[in-house]
């Protein structure tokens, strides 16, 4: 995905009480985007200068990465919107688009840790849910399956938010995790998709890497009526 989305989501619990969260996704800062920058190009700095049909704003462009000044606004927008949502999910992809020689593990790390500053800078009473996309390491899609630096940082920088010992070593081996949330009932199980992704080399021939579904404990939930609303009728629910 190439652009920041925000997403607002309620939700009703079997206990009949309502509830709200925020999720997060896709941040892709990119902290060398410029509005001299080319929109064919990411709008990353360059000497290019500006090209005829695209002139980047401050506050980011559709084909680019985001500006800080477009993801700090957003974060801030959530707060006037929803202040008090029961939990925030983070879905990952924090870095720009750019080729691996460009990057770096600390540039990642910096860009993963600075996003975790404003959330917990602009919601601080409030727990994120967060997981790590394709691009949250170094070099990128290469998530492996059994521990690195990268997963050790991160699981730092989300250590309260996990407020668990246990969930927070076993992020750090598989860069995924498992807690109970502070609502009644209800557990927040964060997976590493990027463990099974096509363009992962380092686990391509693992049927089960880093035991992540041994972990998992497989589940398929089947039924009829589907959870939402009918797309011809929008104003009712099915359930
Ligand atoms: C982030 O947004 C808030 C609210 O608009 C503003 O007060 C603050 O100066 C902004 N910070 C940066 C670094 O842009
Ligand atoms: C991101 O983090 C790095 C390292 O801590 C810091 O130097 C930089 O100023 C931060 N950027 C933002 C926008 O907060
Ligand atoms: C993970 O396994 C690889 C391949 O066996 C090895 O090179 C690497 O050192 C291991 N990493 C950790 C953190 O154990
Ligand atoms: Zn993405």
């Amino acid at each position: 995905m190439f652009m920041l989305f925000v997403v607002f989501m309620w939700a009703k619990s079997v206990a009949g009480e309502d509830g709200w969260f925020w999720q997060v996704t896709d941040f892709h800062y990119d902290p060398r985007y410029s509005i001299a920058g080319v929109p064919t190009a990411m709008c990353h700095a360059s000497a290019a200068g500006r090209q005829a049909g695209g002139s980047p704003g401050v506050w980011g462009d559709y084909l680019c990465d985001a500006p800080w000044a477009l993801i700090n606004s957003s974060v801030y927008a959530m707060r006037q919107i929803q202040p008090n949502p029961d939990f925030i999910l983070w879905t990952g992809d924090d870095t720009p688009h750019v080729p691996n020689e460009e990057l770096g593990q600390q540039i990642v790390l910096d860009i993963i840790g600075n996003l975790t500053s404003l959330l917990k800078e602009v919601f601080p009473a409030k727990r994120v849910y967060a997981a790590l996309g394709n691009h949250d390491y170094h070099p990128k899609n290469q998530l492996p399956p059994n521990g690195s630096d990268i997963y050790d940082a991160v699981a730092e920088f989300w250590r309260e938010w996990m407020d668990d010992d246990t969930a927070n070593g076993v992020f750090k081996q598989g860069g995924y995790y498992a807690v109970s949330a502070a609502q009644a009932h209800l557990r927040i199980v964060s997976v590493n998709t990027n463990l099974h992704y096509r363009n992962n080399l380092l686990t391509a021939d693992m049927p089960d890497p880093g035991s992540h579904f041994t972990w998992l404990d497989r589940v398929f939930i089947v039924g009829h009526l589907p959870p939402g609303f009918f797309e011809l009728k929008r104003s009712q629910y099915w359930c």
